[in-house]
């Protein structure tokens, strides 16, 4: 590992999922699938949804306030609050200046990143570069998603892959004891919006025409999204290894954002990672786009698979298409 200078680290993290379960039979009996045809293409047995009544805003705070206990912090020392989602409560204002409401961090200014997928490492990007700037000191970072309300039931193709859930990380100054993020990579291309997206409700399809045309759901063109993130999220994971230095003997747990586990295998396959090293919970939790990566850590702390000390390499794809990485030492 190449010697840098570490400007941030994470110093607390927490996640919130949604208690009602929705299993593979039950979607067997909405639309035309099977418990085997989802296991075996997506590797999902169970996502999470929320109840009618709960906003992003509600399941951004619970994360929110767990990572805040996690790092012994207080919302009032909270300087900059970024929500990563694509699901906000509302068109506008950001999510995040419900979520500053519900915690209380009245010290901070609060806005929203929409980078799909790939949001959570976006905003440690942001975080990252705004502490090593000095604009910022303590950032709380949540990626946070109720696909459940933008998903077309009756459509087995997409209905089946998505869950609810929040991930949150707060990031503050490294204490130079060699734990922080040692690196972090975005890219995006633009041509590709298409494949994936959820068009309602913008400028492009305001909210009446969305409904005439159908529009206000995820559209999704499965095979070639899976193309596309196999070959990004690979390319992404061996980016911040050149960038940092870090060689894979040297990762201790790879975090692939949990799409598909063909597309986790793939990008573990392509860093020449054994699977032991390489956290999977798509299959207690489907896709949670945003919040996919802070929910995986949270998890992965929570069983001891990752431990103080560990380098944790993070990659990241979504709607946009974005794509993205991270190298953390915890
Ligand atoms: N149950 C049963 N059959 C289904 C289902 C379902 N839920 N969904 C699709 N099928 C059928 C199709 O209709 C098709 O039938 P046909 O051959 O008679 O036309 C057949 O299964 C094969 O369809 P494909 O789309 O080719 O199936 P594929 O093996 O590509 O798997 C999947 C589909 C799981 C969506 C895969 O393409 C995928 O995971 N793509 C990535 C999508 C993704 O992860 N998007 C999320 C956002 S981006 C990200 O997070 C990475």
């Amino acid at each position: 590992m190449q010697n840098k200078t570490v400007s941030s680290m994470i110093c607390g993290i927490g996640a919130a999922v949604p208690e009602r379960i929705l299993t593979n039979a039950d979607l067997a009996k909405m639309v035309d699938t099977t418990d085997q045809w989802i296991h075996e293409r997506t590797g999902m047995k169970v996502r999470h949804i929320v109840d009618d009544k709960v906003q992003n805003s509600d399941l951004s705070a619970q994360a929110a306030k767990k990572a805040l206990d996690d790092a012994q912090m207080t919302a009032e020392e909270i300087d900059t609050i970024i929500v990563a989602t694509v699901t906000g409560d509302v068109r506008f204002p950001a999510t995040a200046c419900y979520v500053q409401e519900k915690i209380g961090a009245v010290n901070a200014a609060a806005f929203d990143i929409s980078a799909a997928c790939s949001g959570f490492l976006f905003g440690l990007r942001i975080a990252d570069a705004f502490i090593a700037s000095g604009k910022s000191k303590n950032v709380l970072i949540i990626g946070c998603e109720i696909l459940s309300r933008i998903v077309d039931w009756k459509d087995r193709a997409t209905c089946v892959l998505f869950g609810d859930a929040a991930g949150a990380a707060i990031v503050g100054p490294a204490n130079n004891d060699g734990r922080g993020v040692l690196g972090t990579f975005i890219k995006t291309d633009g041509r590709l919006t298409q494949l994936l997206w959820a068009p309602g409700g913008g400028t492009r399809f305001p909210a009446e025409v969305a409904l005439s045309e159908n529009m206000n759901s995820i559209k999704m063109k499965g095979q070639e999204v899976f193309k596309a993130a196999v070959t990004a999220m690979g390319d992404a994971a061996v980016h911040i290894l050149e960038e940092t230095g870090i060689t894979p003997d040297e990762i201790d747990l790879l975090i692939p954002h949990q799409a598909n586990i063909r597309i986790i295998n793939a990008t573990a396959r392509r860093l020449k990672m054994p699977m032991e090293k390489v956290f999977v919970n798509v299959q207690d939790y489907g896709n949670t786009s945003a919040a996919s990566i802070p929910l995986a850590l949270t998890e992965a702390r929570q069983k001891g698979i990752l431990k103080d000390g560990d380098i944790c390499v993070m990659v990241a794809f979504g709607g946009g298409f974005t794509w993205a990485s991270a190298a953390v030492r915890f």
